[in-house]
């Protein structure tokens, strides 16, 4: 029986690895990038939720460093597709309050899509209803060595002592250190692994994977994640009986 999503039990921060689009058009007999398209339209349903549950925070894995390895037909749709989700999708974002921010190697997108990029944060870093995170050309592996540099530069160049370096120091420079790690990982498509995600923040993330794929993400899918969320007990390491404050 799933439990009711209380307030206290809904999460801040949601990660999504938006799998199965090729399988959901290689399923109707249609090409992979038909399936790119129709997940397209299952990013609208699950900001939609987000800013309706209220979650604070929304992270999507869009394309991986990894992904750059398909066919370059393949890159080339999702190339365009994610610019003219660029062009089209931005303003009403913001009309709702969405604060948009993008994580990875931005270096690795054509200057088009960069500067896209570049707008659409300036445009809503002063919303605050819900921070959406896209992740393209995004790595956890990039993310550790990305802070281990930005890490090394911030001390102007001075060597750094080993004790310098911690998980504050470190993890200050990691993508999304601002906000908080992810509560809730969800990855559709079936497949149960991490894809070289959030490595870092997602530590103690509760991970919840459904075969559905992600082109037939619907509310009540991502409902049942949030109910099954809601009845699991976060340790951190913990006894139970010290996380229901029972113990010492
Ligand atoms: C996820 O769907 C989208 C991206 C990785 C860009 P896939 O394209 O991986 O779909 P499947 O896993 O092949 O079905
Ligand atoms: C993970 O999906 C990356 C994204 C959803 C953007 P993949 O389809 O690339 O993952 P693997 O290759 O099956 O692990
Ligand atoms: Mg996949």
């Amino acid at each position: 029986m799933a439990m009711p999503t209380e307030a206290a039990r809904l999460p801040r921060h949601i990660a999504v690895i938006m799998d199965g689009n090729g399988r959901w058009a290689e399923r109707r007999g249609s090409i992979r990038s038909v399936g790119h398209r129709a997940g397209a339209k299952a990013v609208q349903t699950a900001i939609e939720f987000c800013l309706e549950r209220g979650i604070g925070c929304l992270t999507l894995f869009a394309f991986s460093s990894e992904n750059w390895r398909r066919p370059e037909e393949e890159v080339g749709t999702l190339m365009k597709l994610f610019l003219r989700m660029l062009e089209s999708e931005i303003e009403e974002l913001h009309r709702r309050g969405v604060r948009i921010g993008f994580i990875g190697q931005r270096s690795d997108f054509p200057a088009e899509i960069r500067e896209k990029m570049d707008w659409a944060e300036r445009l809503t870093a002063g919303n605050d209803t819900l921070r959406l995170n896209i992740a393209g050309s995004y790595g956890g592996r990039w993310d550790i060595v990305n802070a281990c540099r930005r890490l090394l530069a911030a001390n102007d160049g001075a060597p750094l002592r080993a004790e310098q370096v911690t998980e504050e120091s470190l993890g200050g420079f990691m993508a999304l250190a601002d906000q908080p790690e992810p509560d809730l990982l969800i990855r559709t498509g079936g497949d149960c692994r991490i894809s070289n995600f959030l490595l870092w923040q997602m530590a103690y993330t509760e991970f919840w994977f459904t075969p559905v794929l992600w082109p037939d993400i619907d509310r009540a899918v991502l409902q049942q994640a949030l109910d099954d969320y809601a009845g699991r007990e976060r340790r951190f390491g913990l006894i139970s009986a010290q996380v229901r404050g029972e113990s010492a």
